[in-house]
């Protein structure tokens, strides 16, 4: 059987991104688990900010199709993601905003009929304690209730962040490893069992 296809989105991809960092080193060991992975960079995509009357002249940007087919060609996604007061990122929020304004057509099937039934899996990270657990939270219910993913319960917020990794930008400590490893874990399992489906 193919190997399994994880994207991996980060919320944040400034130089020096602590959730970056975490997505690139739960990339590897998504790899040694035997899936392939890619890393999607929402900020390539150059969506504007939603706005409706920007839709109605010209619609939905073509950055919003290539997330489209990035999500449909995975078996899974992982996004590692901040929080800004609390709350996901605008990068994230504002990429599946326009996301879930494609409408189905002949050619390609809607935004929210590409995301229905996705497996889905979250990470954050703050150098704050609290890990950015907050945003993943908010995400779960958005992801859950617009999109219909399925997002497995096991999740981890990687606080105090900007002292958890090591020179070559791996965790330093091994029950953080670990925890990214069992949100690795069930969504491999999910997207096994639905693929087979
Ligand atoms: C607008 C804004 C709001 C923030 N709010 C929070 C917050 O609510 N909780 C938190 O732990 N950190 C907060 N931070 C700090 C971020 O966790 C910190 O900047 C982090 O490094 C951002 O993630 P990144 O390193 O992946 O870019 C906030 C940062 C910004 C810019």
């Amino acid at each position: 059987m193919e190997p399994l296809h994880i994207l991996i989105i980060p919320g944040s991809v400034r130089r020096g991104s602590l959730n970056l960092t975490l997505a690139t080193a739960a990339s590897h060991a998504a790899t040694r688990m035997g899936a392939r992975v890619s890393v999607f960079d929402l900020r390539e995509l150059e969506l504007p900010v939603y706005d409706g009357d920007l839709e109605a002249a010209q619609g939905v940007p073509p950055g919003a199709l290539k997330l489209q087919d990035a999500i449909a060609g995975s078996d899974g996604i992982l996004i590692v993601t901040p929080e800004y007061n609390g709350f996901p990122t605008p990068l994230v929020i504002n990429s599946f905003d326009w996301l879930s304004r494609i409408q189905g057509n002949g050619a390609r099937p809607a935004g929210l009929a590409t995301t229905a039934n996705k497996p889905a899996a979250l990470l954050s990270a703050s150098p704050g304690a609290g890990g950015a657990m907050r945003s993943m939270n908010f995400l779960r219910q958005y992801l859950q209730m617009a999109f219909q993913m399925i997002v497995v319960p096991q999740q981890f917020a990687l606080g105090r962040a900007h002292e958890a990794f090591n020179p070559a930008g791996e965790l330093a400590d091994p029950r953080a490893a670990q925890s990214v490893e069992a949100a690795l874990g069930a969504l491999a399992s999910l997207a096994t069992a639905l693929r087979s489906k």
